[in-house]
């Protein structure tokens, strides 16, 4: 099969061919029909997770993906040779991602059924960014007419987490250059800032004195000045950092309540986002499809940043 693959902690991702893996018990083999692109993958091929688990190389790049049962191991009981799925099948100990033509899963695994009109290419971009918004803004425990600012809303994690909070009934802040202010308020963003002219926070500040109820920040890493945010909150706020930059026992002693957020989401959880997906209820910005060739140059563009939605391979 066709896949790209790393030879190391950051070695260059190259296109390659590998034997197709064969399901052992309890694991689908799925044939790809489309992949997609997060941070969280070039993340890994820099070596993320090297000190928490074994690496096995070469290592199919890649989390998310969909595509159609094409055989089943011994076992296999809640899917059916011909279902089309969609979900994350990173595994890096055994070296398999979503970038190649086939992959394995256990069928307990991180993935669900894709309603018959929804296209793979949009399931394929929903499973992490999708997944870490709707588990994001579940933490921010909104209530109507609360505000939250979503910083980093331009990409694929914010353009889902301003859906979701506006369905909540809060006021949504999302940051934006100019040029995808106008999207990210179609998408139901309320106001955009733009992050390149003045610090967000002095903006937020300018426009909401008394403070706002919570931040959703996937921007800052750990290091950062996550303070500045903290300080837009009023006392029992929520600050929610994808990058685990927050210090939730610092936070306690201001009354603010801080979650670093490792998304993982289950089966329901994914079958619900596919739903509410096929119904036009989450819109899913796919801004590039690539072939998987483009994949290695397509990583490279990803880790420059300046994402405006979802790239997604077509296999
Ligand atoms: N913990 C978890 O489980 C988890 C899960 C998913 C994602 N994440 C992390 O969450 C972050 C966001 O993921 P993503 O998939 O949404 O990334 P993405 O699609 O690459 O989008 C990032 C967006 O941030 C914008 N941006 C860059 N610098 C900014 C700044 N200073 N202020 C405001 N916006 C800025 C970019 O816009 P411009 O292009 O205009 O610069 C881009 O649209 C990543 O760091 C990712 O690794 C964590």
């Amino acid at each position: 099969m066709k896949a790209v693959t790393i030879d190391g902690f950051g070695a260059e991702p190259r296109l390659t061919d590998l034997p197709a893996p064969q399901p052992g018990p309890g694991e689908l083999l799925v044939r790809l029909h489309a992949a997609a692109l997060n941070p969280f993958d070039w993340k890994v091929a820099d070596g993320a997770l090297r000190d928490a688990v074994e690496h096995r190389f070469p290592l199919v790049l890649g989390s998310d993906g969909a595509g159609v049962v094409e055989r089943i191991g011994e076992g296999v009981n809640r899917f059916r040779l011909g279902d089309t799925v969609y979900g994350q099948f990173m595994n890096v100990a055994r070296g398999h991602g979503s970038y190649a033509e086939y992959v394995l899963v256990p069928e307990d695994g991180r993935l669900a059924r894709i309603p018959e009109d929804l296209p793979f290419g949009v399931a394929a971009a929903l499973p992490t960014a999708s997944a870490t918004a709707y588990q994001a803004i579940e933490a921010a425990r909104l209530d109507t007419g609360q505000i939250i600012l979503v910083n980093g809303a331009s990409g694929g994690v914010g353009q889902s987490a301003i859906q979701f909070a506006v369905h909540e009934g809060a006021r949504v802040l999302a940051t934006a250059a100019p040029d995808i202010a106008g999207h990210l308020r179609d998408l139901g963003a309320h106001e955009t800032l733009d992050f390149t002219a003045t610090p967000v926070a002095e903006q937020v500040l300018a426009a909401h004195p008394d403070g706002i109820d919570a931040v959703l920040d996937l921007i800052t890493h750990p290091g950062g000045d996550i303070d500045a945010f903290a300080a837009l909150l009023k006392p029992g706020g929520r600050l929610i950092s994808t990058n685990h930059a927050t210090d939730p026992e610092a936070l306690a002693a201001r009354e603010i309540h801080g979650v670093n957020l490792s998304s993982s989401p289950s089966q329901a959880e994914l079958a619900a986002l596919a739903d509410l997906a096929a119904a036009g209820k989450l819109r899913v910005t796919v801004d590039r499809e690539i072939s998987l060739a483009d994949a290695p140059a397509a990583v490279a563009r990803a880790r420059s940043g300046h994402a405006r939605g979802k790239t997604v391979i077509l296999l």
